[in-house]
């Protein structure tokens, strides 16, 4: 007879795959000697790239009713006001990954009035082709680059601003995409984030996308690990969904 802890697990997969399971957790607790856990594999790129794809039509509409539009014009505007995320370049290079139909960038580019070289980096080449035409009809050019996260097509200390809208969630490994980030980023450069948060309502989202809800903590530590400074959580106060869902970031790269 071993003490070893009994191990209850309950998980979902779509296909029987020759590789371990990546298993996104959506409920995990030690009862005495047992650990009760229960998830959801993740959806590989391809998969999350035709999930997009297909929503790319009504994503604005989508995240507008769940009142985002407010929330990230509000959290751009929360961070320019505070001193120590100024923007010191005169045209700063400003990357919204995983961009989507342009939600973020839109708000940041109708916030700061200066000319901005905007880069929008999506795996959903639906999504890019949203993007780019929402953003063109605000006036605003964006150059769109298919890619992900985990290996951005950007060159390394190459960005003034990263904007990033609900991706880390997507990722089992969350801590892979800051590093990415960290690599992009000039020394100085500022992270804009907002990262759904474990309330029920983000229960839901995670049930849907088979994302994660990372916590205030947790993301503060995965800024941190990314070598991140001047770390701040936002809240998304000014629409009343979109703060149950989310709470907002910004950070920095040390440096000049
Ligand atoms: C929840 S949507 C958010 C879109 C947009 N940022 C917003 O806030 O409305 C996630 C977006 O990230 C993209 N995405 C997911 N995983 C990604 C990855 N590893 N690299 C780049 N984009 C990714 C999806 O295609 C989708 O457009």
């Amino acid at each position: 007879m071993t003490d070893a802890p009994l191990l209850l697990s309950a998980l979902q997969t779509d296909q029987k795959t020759a590789r371990a399971p990546r298993i996104l957790p959506l409920f995990s607790k030690r009862l005495g000697s047992w650990h009760i856990s229960v998830g959801r594999e993740e959806y590989d790129a391809a998969q999350l790239s035709t999930q997009y794809d297909a929503l790319s039509h009504k994503w604005a509409r989508k995240i507008d009713r769940l009142g985002f539009g407010a929330a990230y014009a509000a959290l751009i505007q929360s961070v320019a006001a505070q001193p120590r995320y100024a923007l010191t370049t005169p045209k700063p290079h400003v990357v919204d990954i995983g961009i989507g139909t342009g939600a973020l960038a839109g708000a940041f580019c109708q916030y700061h009035h200066t000319p901005v070289h905007l880069t929008g980096v999506d795996i959903s080449p639906a999504m890019l082709g949203q993007a780019q035409r929402n953003l063109d009809a605000l006036g605003v050019h964006a150059t769109v680059i298919e890619g992900s996260l985990l290996a951005l097509p950007l060159a390394d200390e190459s960005c003034d601003v990263v904007l990033l809208g609900h991706v880390l969630e997507h990722m089992l490994n969350p801590h892979l995409g800051m590093a990415e980030i960290a690599r992009v980023l000039r020394p100085g450069g500022l992270v804009i984030s907002a990262i759904t948060r474990p309330t029920a309502l983000g229960a839901v989202i995670q049930l849907l996308w088979r994302t994660q809800r990372i916590s205030e903590s947790r993301a503060k530590a995965l800024f941190t690990q990314g070598g991140l400074i001047d770390i701040s959580a936002i809240p998304l106060a000014s629409a009343r969904l979109a703060h149950q869902l989310s709470m907002g970031y910004a950070a920095r790269k040390p440096g000049a």
